[in-house]
């Protein structure tokens, strides 16, 4: 029975391991609001606001005007949503994605495709601002080259 011991000492060894892990509660609020680089949530409300700032960009150069305005909300309701769950996120960098939105819904208004473009322009330049705040600035958005939405119709239902 001399493994008794040895076997005690293991037990307790062991769970003085576990124990820290067993005691975490599960996070606070703060913590789950830190913004660290490849925070799934904040990252995939992200990820969403990347896909409609592309659809948002080939329904403005098609002039399918309603198309474009419901991607500007989309993309609008992507930032509140990130900016509501993560109050950590910067507020002034926030707060000024308003104003090119703000923009964008205008020119869309007007149907003005050069006023889209300069807005459009803005917008970007504010995702790009808040990522290098962020000490992110490896992640940089640009107006698409390409449309990988092949079975979207971008051009289709102008004024329906
Ligand atoms: C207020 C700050 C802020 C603004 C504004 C912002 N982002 Fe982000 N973005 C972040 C943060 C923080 C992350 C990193 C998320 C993570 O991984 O935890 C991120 C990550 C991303 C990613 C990487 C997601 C991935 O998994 O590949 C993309 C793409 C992105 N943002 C697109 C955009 C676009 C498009 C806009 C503008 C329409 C924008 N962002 C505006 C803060 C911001």
């Amino acid at each position: 029975m001399r493994s008794k011991p040895v076997t005690l000492v293991l037990a307790t060894l062991l769970l003085a391991t576990l124990a820290p892990a067993a005691a975490q509660q599960p996070p606070a609020p703060q913590q789950a609001d830190a913004i660290k680089p490849g925070n799934s949530r904040l990252a995939d409300l992200m990820e969403a606001a990347q896909m409609r700032h592309i659809k948002l960009w080939f329904a403005g150069i098609t002039g399918n005007w309603k198309l474009a305005g419901y991607q500007t909300r989309q993309i609008k309701t992507r930032l509140q949503d990130a900016a509501s769950l993560y109050q950590s996120l910067p507020v002034d960098d926030v707060t000024t994605m308003a104003k090119p939105i703000a923009a964008l819904a205008v020119a869309i208004a007007a149907e003005d495709s050069k006023a889209f473009v300069k807005a459009y322009g803005d917008l970007t330049a504010g995702c790009n601002s808040c990522h290098r705040e962020l000490k992110i600035g490896f992640i940089e958005l640009k107006a698409p080259a390409a449309n990988p939405f092949s079975d979207q119709v971008f051009g289709a239902g102008k004024g329906k």
